[in-house]
């Protein structure tokens, strides 16, 4: 354990004060102050900034639409480097509150600084939930708050807060659409490297440990070739207008098979739109599309389901805010097919963590 000096600090140290608040023992770390603690350091700043679908796709958004910036006050919701502000401040906007809570706060004053924004961008450092904004409405809320399976992090809920205390009545929040898809794949070779590897591991049976494999959705990109269905919209949320509690939901799924194949997995991903633009914007995270940091996110199933072409896999995918971490996702998958070569009907219960 290091001081801010980078001097060691240990409890056998004479200079070691118990009640140095700066000693923060790991245990003591709630997974809140993890997922904070991940956004940091740069690394995942220079992921997200390095996947060129997402970030041009905002910068566009903003440069091509200037109309909707100039002379506005703009709210930025978890700014990290503070990307999007400076693209705001670049296209006209009158002011932006850059708000961001982790240490990357203060790299992000140093950028506006370096760049010369400092007259129209503010970074303030802290919690969304917990700041005082100096002006009390903003007539644009700006944010990438997007997870995994789109909803893992639950950033979606920081930005429902800010529109509901400080947009104005008929401001802007961008982006504003989005929608959650399914569709099933073969993945036999994939399935048995993460998930039947565990039924002997060097002559040892250890299918205890495949049971929580498979109850962790896996992030990962998909070859298109391996996609065995159409793909089925499940969830579309506007984020304008939606409620906290929609982000949980229960939604029914029909998936038809367009060729003799097996089904190890289902796939989930989802679009982002920005429908307040001249021109519809937007991108995709799915596997036809170009790949994105977000990548696929992938549910295998029990059994291998043999279909044939043209029969349906149906069922219903509920989602919901993990109770006891709230940045968690658990989903319950209920799916049945009633084909002629197979025939199953399961339930199957995973956790996004
Ligand atoms: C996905 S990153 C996006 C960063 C930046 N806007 C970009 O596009 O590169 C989300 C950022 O929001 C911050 N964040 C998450 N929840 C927050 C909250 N409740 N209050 C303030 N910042 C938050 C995170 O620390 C992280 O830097």
């Amino acid at each position: 354990m290091s001081d801010p000096d980078g001097h060691d600090k240990s409890i056998d140290d004479p200079a070691f004060d118990p009640d140095d608040v700066s000693i923060v023992q790991d245990d003591d770390k709630t997974s809140a102050d993890y997922y904070f603690d991940s956004y940091s350091h740069f690394g995942i700043h220079e992921e997200m900034l390095k996947d060129v679908v997402r970030t041009k796709t905002y910068q566009n958004v903003i440069y091509q639409n200037k109309f909707l910036f100039k002379n506005k006050v703009v709210l930025d919701v978890g700014a990290g480097t503070g990307i999007l502000s400076l693209f705001c401040a670049k296209a006209g906007a009158e002011h932006v509150y850059a708000v961001e809570c982790s240490q990357m706060a203060d790299m992000a004053k140093e950028i506006v600084e370096a760049n010369g924004y400092s007259n129209v961008i503010t970074v303030l450092k802290g919690k969304v939930e917990e700041i005082e904004l100096p002006v009390s409405k903003v007539d644009i809320i700006i944010s990438e708050w997007m997870g995994y399976f789109l909803l893992f992090e639950n950033m979606l809920n920081t930005v429902l807060y800010a529109r509901d205390k400080w947009l104005v009545e008929d401001g802007v929040v961008l982006p504003d659409k989005t929608s959650l898809y399914l569709t099933a794949i073969e993945d036999a070779e994939y399935k048995d490297d993460k998930i039947e590897f565990w039924n002997n591991v060097y002559g040892f049976d250890m299918s205890c440990i495949k049971k929580q494999a498979l109850m962790e959705p896996l992030v990962d990109t998909v070859d298109q070739n391996q996609i065995v269905t159409n793909c089925q919209l499940l969830k579309t949320m506007d984020i304008s207008k939606m409620a906290p509690g929609d982000a949980s939901f229960s939604a029914p799924f029909k998936l038809v098979a367009e060729r003799d194949d097996y089904i190890h997995a289902l796939v989930a991903y989802f679009d982002v739109s920005f429908t307040k633009c001249h021109k519809l914007t937007g991108f995709s995270t799915g596997p036809r599309s170009r790949a994105t940091h977000w990548k696929q996110t992938v549910l295998y199933l029990d059994d291998v389901l043999t279909i044939c072409e043209g029969e349906t896999l149906v069922g219903n995918m509920t989602v919901a805010q993990n109770k006891k971490n709230p940045r968690d996702v658990d989903i319950m998958l209920k799916y049945s097919l009633n084909g002629r070569r197979c025939v199953v009907s399961r339930i199957q219960h995973y956790k996004m963590r």
